[in-house]
């Protein structure tokens, strides 16, 4: 498609002059006599290109560039000046105009600078294309995350949300289970029905039962009248059901049978209902090993499993944290209602050797009190709290898994790790791991990594 170009210049012979040059260089051109005309062409109009006239009467081309600009941000604008007035285009610049022409120019000076203009607002366009793209690839809804496993996350998380297949989501506290699965309910099919949440942890024993399946009037003592628990309540939409590795080995017996069948029976009662619920687990225990060790029943894992969604530590996407410290800088801004300060590159420094074991909340925590307890503009080391401002722990908690382990393995994770908390740089990496550049070079090449997956 052509570019379009609009020419705004009052004296005729010249605007005749350049109307022509720029049509026979196989340009679409507008042109017309004043800075008045020129702004109402661009509101009904768009072009690629505004070419003006600094000295017109009416409208002058300042004028016109500056309302140009807060009309069309993309639209890349030159200024036409007499060789006297060179400062006024100097002016101009400043104001957003990416070049001038001095006045008289010829056919080939004016070819040039257009030119050169129009091509320079493609790549512009074509840059800012890329980077939504990019932002778009690195978050999902509210959930952030550009690393390799949060993709992998988003990807699961956009198959799960139109079907009604249970999800099982896996992570430590405060990386993001819940809002994983608040994400999956209000992108679905079933956002405008109930999502109920039921902390299985939180929920004495004896309740838990009542508490999700209703019980009938004199169940027990107390039940003084009949209630609907949490899956009737939930019906048409989604239940979820928060630290499931917590519940009791009998709790667990009746909703395998809810989610085989979909009918709950109340505490008391013998009328079995049919319920049409989307089940939602999450635990931050490693279910596996609670069905090894005999507190988990295996038949509800593998039922609860149909779709896992793993979400990995903070402290293994320190590739992350850019833009997760960004985002809460946002929202904390438009929660306190005052501009967010800066954070300095140290401090994301500091951020990136903390362990985060509260993981993302405990990111959100933290910044929330730097916000508030700091006036600075800038946020620098010496703002934290002290658990930040220690130097790195000595490398080991890591406790060697009841199942054993493969070193070659548990080699290649640490490796990967260390990349993606370098951004994939070798040198950073391979200090992380108290190797050698060449080593650390040496045993990429051995294990097939490519550090190219992190830069
Ligand atoms: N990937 C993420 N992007 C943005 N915010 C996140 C992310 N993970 C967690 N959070 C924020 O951290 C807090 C805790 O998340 P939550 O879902 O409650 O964690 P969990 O249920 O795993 O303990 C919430 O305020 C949430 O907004
Ligand atoms: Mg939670």
């Amino acid at each position: 498609m052509k570019s379009r170009i609009l020419v705004a210049e009052d004296d005729q012979v010249q605007r005749e002059i350049i109307a022509d040059i720029l049509l026979k260089a196989d340009y679409s051109v507008r042109a017309v006599e004043s800075g008045t005309k020129a702004f109402e062409a661009l509101r009904a109009e768009s072009f690629d290109l505004l070419l003006t006239d600094l000295r017109m009467s009416e409208m002058d081309g300042l004028d016109l560039l500056r309302q140009a600009k807060r009309l069309r941000a993309d639209m890349e604008v030159v200024v036409m000046t007499a060789f006297a007035t060179v400062e006024t285009a100097v002016k101009a610049m400043k104001e957003g105009a990416c070049d001038y022409l001095a006045k008289p120019f010829d056919k080939d000076e004016l070819l040039v600078v257009v030119n050169k203009a129009v091509e320079q607002g493609e790549l512009r366009r074509e840059n800012r294309r890329l980077r939504d793209l990019v932002f778009e690839a690195s978050s999902l809804g509210n959930i952030i995350g550009e690393c390799a496993e949060m993709q992998k996350v988003f990807d699961v998380v956009r198959r799960a949300i139109p079907v009604n297949s249970t999800v099982l989501i896996q992570g430590e506290s405060g990386t993001g289970k819940e809002l994983v699965a608040r994400h999956i309910h209000f992108s679905g099919p079933r956002k405008n029905k109930p999502f109920i949440v039921v902390n299985c942890a939180a929920i004495p024993d004896t309740l838990v039962e009542s508490d999700l399946f209703g019980h009938e009037k004199g169940a027990f003592t107390g039940a003084e009248t009949s209630r609907q628990g949490k899956f009737e309540i939930a019906n048409g939409g989604t239940i979820f059901l928060d630290e499931i590795g917590d519940m009791r080995l009998d709790s667990q017996a009746k909703l395998l049978r809810v989610l085989q069948d979909g009918i709950v029976e109340r505490v008391g009662g013998s009328q079995p209902r049919k319920v049409d619920v989307r089940v939602i687990a999450a635990t931050n225990r490693d279910l596996r090993k609670v069905v090894e060790a005999g507190e988990f029943r295996e038949d509800l894992y593998f039922r609860l499993e149909v779709l896992p969604i793993p979400i990995p530590p903070l402290r293994i996407r320190m590739q992350d944290l850019p833009l997760l410290v960004n985002h809460f800088r946002e929202k904390l801004s438009a929660r306190l209602r005052r501009p967010a300060p800066r954070i300095g590159s140290d401090v994301i420094e500091a951020f990136r050797r903390y362990r985060w074991p509260g993981n993302v909340r405990e990111l959100e925590n933290t910044l929330e009190q730097l916000f508030i307890l700091s006036d600075a503009d800038t946020i620098t080391v010496t703002h934290l709290p002290e658990k930040l401002r220690a130097p790195t722990p000595a490398p080991s908690e890591f406790k060697l898994p009841s199942g054993g382990i493969i070193m070659e393995d548990l080699e290649q994770d640490l490796m990967r790790q260390a990349l993606e908390r370098s951004g994939g740089r070798i040198k950073e990496a391979a200090e992380l791991l108290g190797l050698t550049y060449k080593t650390f070079q040496y045993r990429l090449k051995k294990h097939e990594i490519d550090r190219k997956d992190w830069a």
